[in-house]
């Protein structure tokens, strides 16, 4: 019974940060996986995916809003690195999305990667929140799992709520510093002009409600225009990947269109433009990363907007972070064929 518009596509999230601030904790908080458990080093390296479907999200945020509207079918999720070195992954990252999560750790504030992920934010006009993360490690703090924020901080003593206040405060003192009006979400009244701050914790639940409510509300309020579903098919390869059995496969973000089992598609390559046949569309169960093997759906079809990895010939050389396009009817291939190698 929800009333999801046939018109709007789900919104592309997000997640951006300094290292090890908590982002592929929070979205494994919300998938109910373990995916940074698995990672080398608890070092996200790749972009990852994540489709959250609106009825998952409709569950998770009941207790905060019970009869909250959700009129987008879902939210995909895009991780990305905060190590230094992949800033590259975060541009692709940025570049994708509709809006954006900023991951601060509450015990740190701001940090070198916090800040080139806000500034990356800020060169698109990508509208962001901030979760200020890790509230469980104030000291004293009373788990109550998957409260709502203002739930969870009621329950809180004094010299919590103390420390927490003083922690808040020195992190809106800092994006002062960097040119940004922040406040708790909450409290915002000017939302859009002052940023929101949404406290979480990624082990014990505290505010995911909350985030995943606000994310949704706001982008399906303020987005429409942005998030109506259009025929044309925009779609961006993320990695590159061989996986046994399937041969070279592509990771892709489709953020518009629809792609089709047997679509003509044409591919940036290293080698020159690649022009293929789109064998198999896969993607992981909803709530599942899209870079973690496990097992995959098969589709004839598959509507943005969605994380597939895509199966076909002669992918070998393809370029991750370029766009993938495809031949239809009225498209010329050596016109697609230069249009892929523009990238
Ligand atoms: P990169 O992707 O490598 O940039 O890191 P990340 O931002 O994805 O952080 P990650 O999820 O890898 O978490 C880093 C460490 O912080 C892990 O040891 C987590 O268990 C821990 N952590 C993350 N979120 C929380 C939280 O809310 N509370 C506490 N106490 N620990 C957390
Ligand atoms: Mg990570
Ligand atoms: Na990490």
């Amino acid at each position: 019974n929800e009333v999801v518009e046939e018109s709007l596509r789900s919104p592309i999230c997000c997640i951006m940060g300094h290292v090890d601030t908590g982002k592929t904790k929070l979205l494994d908080c919300i998938r109910g996986t373990n995916v940074q458990e698995g990672e080398a080093g608890g070092i996200t390296q790749q972009i990852g995916a994540t489709y959250f479907p609106a009825e998952n999200i409709r569950e998770r945020t009941k207790e905060l809003k019970p009869d909250a509207k959700l009129k987008v079918p879902g939210l995909l999720v895009i991780d990305t690195p905060g190590h230094e070195s992949f800033s590259n992954l975060r541009s692709r990252g940025s570049n994708l999305c509709d809006i954006a999560i900023l991951v601060v750790d509450i015990m740190h504030g701001l940090e070198p990667q916090t800040i080139e992920s806000l500034n990356l934010l800020r060169k698109r006009n990508t509208e962001f929140i901030v979760a200020l993360n890790k509230i469980d490690r104030l000291y004293g703090w009373k788990t109550s799992k998957n409260a709502p924020i203002e739930k969870a901080l009621a329950l809180q003593s004094k010299d919590v709520v103390i420390e927490f206040n003083m922690r808040l405060t020195h992190v809106i003192t800092q994006f002062k510093e960097q040119g940004l009006n922040t406040e708790i979400y909450y409290k915002n009244r000017e939302m859009g002009d002052t940023i929101s701050i949404v406290p979480t914790s990624a082990i014990s639940g505290e505010g995911i409600p909350d985030l995943l409510l606000y994310l949704v509300m706001w982008s399906q309020k303020t987005m429409v225009e942005k998030l109506t579903f259009v025929d044309k098919v925009q779609c961006t390869v993320l990695e590159v990947k061989v996986i046994p059995g399937h041969g070279t496969t592509i990771d892709v973000v489709l953020v518009n269109g629809v792609l089709h089992e047997g679509d003509q598609i044409v591919a940036c390559g290293s080698q020159g433009p690649i022009v293929t046949t789109v064998r198999s569309l896969l993607t992981p169960h909803p709530m599942k990363e899209l870079r973690v093997k496990g097992t995959y759906l098969h589709h004839r079809e598959v509507k943005a907007a969605q994380c597939i990895k895509i199966t076909a010939q002669g992918l070998e050389h393809a370029v991750a972070g370029t766009s993938l396009h495809v031949i239809g009817p009225d498209v010329d291939v050596e016109e697609a064929k230069k249009t892929a190698m523009e990238d």
